[in-house]
């Protein structure tokens, strides 16, 4: 039985690609979730998984050693699926250090815990081994608006914001890993995605719940910034891909051609929900394109991202499979389906911090 040892896997993506892995593999495998539980960690995404066998949850922080060490001590891990990472420029903008620390010395920890335990002793290791590093698009910086230029996995890195400088940091970590210690591990840069469980900071879960609470639509300066976005199922396809098919030591560039520019998401997801309330529903009335509101624009705001699929595709025959249009009327039908999901998250803490990062913008 194969086990993973993913790493926040309680946020966005992890619970996505735990739930994914469980649906594949069923009692196959063996998943051990090691998550902190900041503010982005919910266990309540994993609600459904928590009473299996083959699931354990780990409250520990990627940066302490000991705890670290512990989990490789006592259980064979022969993957790690490192999610773990702050996730949020305009956070990182506030407080670069905690991006520092989490996602640049928290990768060291987990890679020199990976090292130790599955060393051989004489300069190789456990066969079979895989650490996969999840990564992010934005370390190869931003992109004119010509539509023709794209990152490739050649491209060189040219991070802006302490995000994606952090990100760019643990992702030259992990090479340095494979190039000095011949390391087993791959890196996948992805371009943003969006799907269920999505937490309501970033652009797509935001304007939904503000949508639908009748709340403005905070779009950043003109609006035409550019995002490559990825249903998150599709990335959750690409990194198992790449952990059983992919060639050791290599990076994947993982994205679908979806660019959309900001504006254009939001009368998006306008238009769908309008769609999709019945014209019983009190709400539907105050979803309109009059909640756009232009703000002041994110610092260092970089203009375009786009992924180039070509080596994925290539290499390992992986496409996405939902379309851009399907994608948000899932992501929307799982909003309304949970909406206590978002109350939950809503109720606390988030109101302050939006309080705080929009509440001089408008
Ligand atoms: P998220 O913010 O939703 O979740 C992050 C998870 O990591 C949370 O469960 C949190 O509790 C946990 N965590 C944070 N600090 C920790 C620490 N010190 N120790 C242990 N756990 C900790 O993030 P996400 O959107 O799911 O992104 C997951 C990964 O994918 C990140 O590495 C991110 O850089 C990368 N990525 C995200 C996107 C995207 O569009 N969201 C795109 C490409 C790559
Ligand atoms: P975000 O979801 O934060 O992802 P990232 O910055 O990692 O790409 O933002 C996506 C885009 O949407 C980005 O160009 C910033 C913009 N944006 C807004 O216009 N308004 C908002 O309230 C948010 C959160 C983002």
């Amino acid at each position: 039985m194969t086990t993973y040892l993913v790493t926040g896997g309680c946020g966005f993506i992890g619970s996505n690609f735990i739930h994914y892995m469980f649906g594949k593999y069923g009692d196959e495998i063996r998943i051990i979730n090691l998550d902190a539980l900041t503010y982005a960690g919910n266990p309540e995404n994993l609600e459904d998984v928590a009473g299996r066998s083959n699931y354990t949850f780990v409250k520990a922080d990627i940066t302490d050693k000991e705890a670290v060490r512990k989990v490789f001590a006592e259980n064979s891990i022969d993957r790690v699926v490192h999610f773990a990472a702050e996730s949020h420029v305009d956070r990182s903008i506030v407080e670069p250090e905690l991006f520092v620390k989490t996602n640049v010395l928290g990768t060291a920890n987990m890679l020199n815990c990976a090292k130790e335990a599955w060393d051989n002793g004489d300069g190789t290791f456990h066969e079979g081994r895989r650490f996969l590093h999840v990564s992010t698009d934005e370390v190869y910086g931003s992109l004119p608006e010509d539509n023709t230029s794209f990152f490739y996995e050649t491209t060189p890195y040219a991070p802006h914001s302490p995000y994606s400088a952090s990100k760019a940091g643990s992702d030259l970590l992990v090479k340095a890993y494979m190039d000095t210690y011949k390391f087993p591990a791959n890196i996948t840069n992805c371009s943003n995605n969006y799907g269920p469980y999505q937490f309501p900071e970033k652009l797509i879960p935001l304007m939904i719940n503000n949508a639908l609470n009748g709340r403005s639509l905070p779009v950043y300066g003109d609006g035409k910034n550019v995002r490559d976005w990825l249903y998150v199922e599709d990335h959750c396809r690409a990194i198992d891909l790449v952990i059983e098919k992919g060639r050791l030591f290599e990076t994947y560039n993982v994205g679908g051609h979806n660019e959309k520019q900001n504006i254009e998401i939001v009368q998006t997801i306008i238009d769908v929900l309008r769609e999709e309330l019945p014209d019983t529903d009190p709400r539907k009335a105050k979803v309109t394109y009059d909640l756009i509101t232009y703000v002041a624009d994110r610092k260092g705001h970089d203009r375009r991202y786009a992924i180039a699929p070509d080596k994925i595709k290539k290499e390992l025959g992986w496409e996405p499979e939902t379309m851009f249009r399907e994608g948000i009327r899932k992501t929307i039908a799982w909003y309304f389906d949970h909406m206590d999901w978002m109350e939950h998250i809503t109720s606390g803490d988030y109101m302050k911090y939006y309080e705080k990062m929009y509440g001089d913008r408008d």
